[in-house]
């Protein structure tokens, strides 16, 4: 038979609860008095108050330099304390979320330390927008390099015809004509292949299944490694950015099986869900620990494949551990 719990066990057992909890907790009374309060609190939002000895204080003396709280709180108990938020809030050196959520005879206030998770954001961005930069410095190097001595080239033919004018025999006048129709031809696919870096024409025509069909094909014509792609796809578009996305996700899962994993097969699916798309990318390869590669190797890929996948509000799992091959999945919520 189960013995009945004594009332003061119980209240022993809710504050080690509130003490050990993993957040800043306060419980406050209806007539707005600290009941409790932890450690993690205290801390966080630098109260001056011993948890040990709340003697009923009033919350609003404690809490008046954090004034988003301060003034959320007076306002509240105006209003007969309503649920709050205030999300990643900058206080002090921290960025803090703030939740307010109405109990049975007063509120309690939870406090999260977020500033780890904004902290990994800003690496994330920032690694994107450092991702987004050598790509241009790519493409600007294909323009200089590439079409800029084409055109200078075609620039001195066409003088070299015209200084010479009439005196040109028919001869030399046909071979230069036509090396600089060559040329030409050279710069128009020069065009079209960096225009199709920065979005593949397919992608833009027809969408995401024939584009990634492309680029599966072409992967497996080099026949090192088998790239198997299925998908569910019904719609018959998404939005622009969303198919740019899981494009370049995809390329950059892909690359990364053929580059590092000595894989032989790579499975990529792409399955439509009433609301969301999954992309699941996964290799047979050797895999390899995350830990240790984020310390020694980090690379832009995954990190932008994360980003791109946050960009959308989207989850990015990657699932791998040495001699087990990568699985990848990302889920991108689609609005309906
Ligand atoms: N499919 C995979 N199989 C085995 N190892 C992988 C795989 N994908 C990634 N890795 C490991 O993780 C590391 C980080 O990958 P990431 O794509 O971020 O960078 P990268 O491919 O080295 O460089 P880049 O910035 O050009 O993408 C790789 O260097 C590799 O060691
Ligand atoms: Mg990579």
């Amino acid at each position: 038979m189960k013995k009945k719990v004594h009332n003061d066990s119980i209240k022993n057992l809710l504050s080690s609860v509130v003490k050990n909890a993993p957040y800043g907790m306060i419980a406050i009374d209806n007539c707005d008095q600290i009941v409790l309060v932890n450690d993690q609190a205290v801390s966080l939002l630098k109260l001056d108050v011993n948890p040990n000895e709340l003697n009923d204080l009033v919350i609003f003396d404690q809490i008046k330099h954090v004034e988003q709280l301060y003034f959320k709180l007076t306002q509240n108990s105006e209003n007969q304390h309503q649920d709050f938020n205030l999300d990643a809030l900058q206080f002090d050196d921290k960025f803090i979320n703030i939740r307010g959520r109405k109990i049975v005879e007063g509120y309690i206030v939870i406090i999260e330390d977020i500033t780890r998770d904004k902290e990994m954001e800003m690496v994330a961005l920032n690694s994107m927008l450092e991702g987004q930069e050598l790509e241009r410095r790519r493409i600007a190097k294909e323009i200089h390099d590439g079409i800029g001595p084409s055109l200078s080239t075609i620039r001195l033919l066409l003088e070299n015809i015209s200084s010479e004018n009439n005196r040109m025999d028919n001869t030399k006048f046909t071979g230069q004509m036509s090396e600089i129709l060559d040329m030409i031809d050279s710069i128009t696919g020069d065009i079209r292949d960096i225009s199709h870096q920065l979005m593949p024409k397919i992608l833009l025509d027809f969408g995401i299944i024939p584009a990634l069909e492309n680029l599966v094909n072409r992967i497996n014509r080099a026949e090192r490694i088998k790239i198997i792609f299925y998908h569910s796809i019904l719609s018959e578009r998404f939005p622009e950015l969303i198919e740019l996305g899981l494009y370049r996700i995809c390329q950059e899962l892909i690359n990364n099986a053929v580059k590092h994993s000595l894989a032989t097969e790579v499975q990529v699916q792409l399955v439509e869900h009433p609301d969301s798309l999954i992309l699941m990318v996964e290799d047979n390869g050797n895999g390899f620990d995350k830990t240790s590669i984020m310390k020694e190797n980090p690379g832009v890929g995954l990190i932008n494949v994360e980003s791109r996948t946050n960009a959308f509000g989207g989850n990015f799992i990657l699932d791998t551990a040495i001699s087990k091959g990568v699985t990848a999945t990302i889920e991108i919520p689609l609005e309906k």
